[in-house]
């Protein structure tokens, strides 16, 4: 059978394109056509790895090539839209970095677009295709941590202060996703606080708590101006809890057989109800290791090809931005909670 590969495009070759520009290249359902970016010397950089590949400044050349099925769109955030809408309009699939866009308009928008044109988007919501989380998805989906409590997220290092955007938008799109994807449930409120230390307008701490209803909580705090780099998810559930944490090499999950017990006291005795402490044995599963990317692209080609259903589409996106905007309203409103 002839192979029935996708003619793609990147547009943005500056920090994170060169990874997926890698996975591409390296896919043979996929034929990495063109590379685009503004700046020359991050051009200079692809031809460098890819001297087959048609490089050109503006994105444009890549949309307007009848030849390109597909695009990938790197480019700062503040670029996703205007980008999406045109790959959308001339009938590409697109793969857009997270967060999907500025605003819920915005994403609600590229939705309808790809819809009336019949195109098909994904996120690059990197996290839900590594091993670590599926591992947990897995044990989640198998009942084996009971009812979830909540999902606790801890995302701190020192820097990298964006230009165009504050820490929420830029760290927490992963948490948030992360949290989506495992929870399996639509939030119903956020409240948010933040802090913006160096007076430049943009919050470089920030706290966000996000109600799913039925005490369920999730929490995430994101900080660039912390001395230690800190990637810890607590998840806690009724019968188990799971501390997942990116900065281990190995064992970067952990399951453990603790939990409390509500027992009747005596009723004579102040304490009507006590509560009994549970330890039991702590695991780590093992993880596979296949780069995050690779799933991604794989996914990417089924999704376009085969029309599965995959985790990470527009509606994903969408859901990821309205808690983004969600929680930039509360910080602007004193910790207000915004309904959603
Ligand atoms: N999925 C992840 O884990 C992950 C990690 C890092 C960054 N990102 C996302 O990737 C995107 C890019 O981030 P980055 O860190 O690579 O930023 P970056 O600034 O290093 O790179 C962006 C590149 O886009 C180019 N660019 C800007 N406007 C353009 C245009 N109109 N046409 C063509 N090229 C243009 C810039 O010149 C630059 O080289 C952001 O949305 C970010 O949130 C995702």
């Amino acid at each position: 059978m002839k192979e029935d590969f996708i003619n793609c495009g990147i547009i943005g070759y500056g920090y994170w394109g060169p990874n997926l520009a890698r996975n591409f290249f390296a896919n043979n359902k996929f034929r990495l056509k063109g590379i685009s970016d503004i700046n020359l010397a991050r051009l200079q950089k692809a031809r460098d790895v890819y001297p087959e590949v048609l490089l050109c400044e503006d994105y444009r050349d890549i949309i307007k090539d009848p030849g390109i099925e597909a695009v990938a769109i790197c480019t700062p955030v503040f670029r996703h839209y205007d980008i999406a809408k045109a790959a959308l309009e001339a009938g590409k699939h697109i793969l857009i970095e997270k967060p999907m866009t500025s605003s819920l308009k915005e994403g609600e928008e590229l939705l309808e677009i790809a819809a009336k044109n019949k195109v098909k988007i994904m996120v690059d919501h990197t996290f839900i295709y590594t091993g670590a989380v599926r591992k947990i998805k897995e044990i989640i989906d198998s009942g084996e941590i009971g009812d979830i409590y909540y999902f606790d997220s801890v995302r701190v290092n020192l820097g990298l202060f964006q230009h165009d955007i504050n820490v929420i938008w830029d760290l927490a799109p992963h948490d948030i996703s992360i949290m989506n994807h495992l929870l399996g449930v639509n939030p119903i409120g956020v409240t948010a606080l933040g802090a913006d230390h160096i007076g430049n307008g943009l919050e470089n701490t920030a706290y966000l708590y996000v109600d799913y209803g039925n005490e369920l909580i999730g929490h995430i705090h994101v900080n660039w101006l912390a001395p230690v780099k800190v990637r810890t998810t607590l998840i806690g559930g009724s019968k188990k809890m799971i501390v997942f944490d990116d900065t281990e090499p190995s064992e970067k999950v952990r399951v453990y057989d603790k939990g409390v017990e509500i027992v009747n006291g005596d009723v004579d005795s102040i304490y009507k109800t006590l509560v009994q402490y549970r330890t039991g044995d702590m695991y780590a599963p093992k993880i596979d290791n296949i780069e995050a990317l690779k799933l991604e692209v794989d996914t990417f080609y089924d999704y376009i090809r085969n029309d599965v259903q995959i985790e990470a589409d527009g509606e994903a996106g969408l859901k990821v931005v309205r808690i983004l905007e969600a929680s930039q309203k509360s910080i602007k409103n004193d910790g207000k909670r915004i309904q959603l």
